[in-house]
């Protein structure tokens, strides 16, 4: 149940058509159910039950204050990645000691800031970074809780471009050097070294990546506890997937039940990191088809929406299902490449898909795109950013408006010695 439904041969969200939405705020535009929302959130929650366990969401798969206002409503803490996440973050209503500050490349201007605004756990990925956090805490009378960020070299099976586990990837600290890094980090002033944290990837649809990368971290926690260091943190990553196409990836309780087999006895508070699992399924992209058109022999829908909106399929080669907001009539289909209106090839939702008979005019869905969606979107081609549209119910609310020209033209400034001498 993903929040988007055909009733009486129309898409709707939660209880709205998506026509009627499309005729107030236009297309494209990103429409996402708060129905589908907070099922997803107590769902996954929901299988923690009995653990101590933080559900820190993620604000990078969908960042819109609204969707994390949600989840914060919810319980939830969040995971961010750079200074303007955490300021959406805290913005957005997540206490500043939920939420969690990840990233390979934190500056030392970022680390002030989040040191400032209080936030919760800074998650270390190097050594340089280790003495950087601690001389800036240090320098402000601060002191940083710490958790290090484990590479534990596992291969999460997932698209090679958003693996982050394996031995050579940019992420993390190497396994054999966690214990040095550890006993380093005790003896510097400005940080409390407290635990771990482990992510070894995105979109996973099978459980045993995960149970191999835990049992690794398990074992240092032993290890490292033996040696007399303190460990009551450890951060679990996020990277459970959803439905693309015709995946089946694992219920959460299947995941939470790993968590609690491998830590369940290990009193440490847990922090899990969900990002598309808990939006990804509970939006689509709404684009209207501009042209039909033949060309060497193939049939083209070209749709107003484009690879600036949602370039995962351009990415990553990502499949995301297509549907007609107009419930098809019979069973005809013939392939289609679905293409945007951006001068580049590789502007494509989809290549030689079956698709019932489309028209111009006709609206699309395009499915799971709640998450890496609105917010990896760009103005290349001076395209303005879409609306993102969340329906509660019988109630809808624009959550970002449509970017005006004035603003994206008005961002650039002309020097008066240009074309002036
Ligand atoms: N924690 C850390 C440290 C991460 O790097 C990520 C995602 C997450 C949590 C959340 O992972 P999730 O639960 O969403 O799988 N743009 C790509 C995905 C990039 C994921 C980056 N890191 C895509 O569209 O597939």
């Amino acid at each position: 149940m993903t929040g988007f439904s055909y009733r009486d041969g129309a898409l709707c969200a939660d209880n709205l058509p998506v026509a009627e939405i499309a005729a107030t705020v236009g297309t494209p535009f990103y429409c996402y159910s708060a129905t589908a929302l907070r099922r997803a959130y107590t769902d996954f929650a929901g299988a923690f039950d009995g653990l101590d366990a933080e559900i820190c969401y993620a604000v990078k798969a969908n960042s819109n204050q609204a969707v994390i206002a949600l989840f914060a409503g919810l319980g939830a803490g969040a995971d961010v990645v750079s200074e303007g996440e955490l300021r959406r973050a805290l913005a957005a209503g997540v206490p500043a000691e939920k939420i969690v500050y990840s990233g390979v490349g934190k500056s030392r201007g970022e680390m002030a800031s989040a040191l400032d605004l209080e936030c919760g756990q800074f998650n270390i990925e190097s050594e340089p970074e280790l003495a950087a956090l601690a001389n800036v805490a240090a320098g402000m009378g601060k002191t940083a809780r710490a958790v290090f960020r484990v590479n534990p070299d596992v291969d999460a099976d997932t698209h090679h471009k958003i693996s982050t586990g394996r031995a050579g990837d940019k992420f993390g600290i190497e396994f054999d050097r966690i214990a040095n890094v550890y006993a380093r980090a005790n003896a510097l002033n400005g940080i409390n070294a407290c635990g771990l944290a482990v992510h070894i990837g995105s979109q996973l649809t099978r459980l045993d990546p995960f149970r191999e990368a835990f049992q690794k971290i398990a074992g240092l926690v032993r290890e490292l506890r033996a040696e007399g260091h303190v460990l009551d943190r450890l951060d679990l990553g996020g990277g459970l997937g959803i439905v693309y196409r015709d995946e089946v990836p694992p219920v959460p309780t299947d995941y939470a039940d790993i968590v609690r087999d491998v830590f369940g006895d290990m009193d440490v508070a847990l922090m899990l990191e969900p990002g598309r699992r808990l939006v990804g399924e509970a939006g689509i992209l709404v684009t209207e088809i501009v042209y039909m058109k033949e060309s060497g022999g193939r049939s083209f829908a070209v749709v107003d929406a484009a690879m600036n909106d949602l370039i995962r399929p351009t990415l990553y080669e990502a499949w995301h299902d297509i549907d007609p907001v107009a419930e098809p009539d019979g069973d005809a289909r013939s392939p289609v490449d679905i293409v945007g209106p951006v001068c580049e090839t590789g502007d494509i939702f989809a290549v030689q898909r079956d698709m019932p008979p489309l028209q111009s005019g006709y609206l699309l869905a395009i499915r799971s795109a709640g998450a890496y969606g609105a917010v990896m979107s760009s103005t290349y081609n001076s395209r303005l950013l879409i609306p993102e549209v969340m329906v509660n119910g019988d109630h809808s609310a624009v959550i970002r408006p449509r970017q005006d020209y004035d603003t994206l033209i008005g961002l650039d400034t002309v020097p008066d010695w240009i074309g002036n001498d």
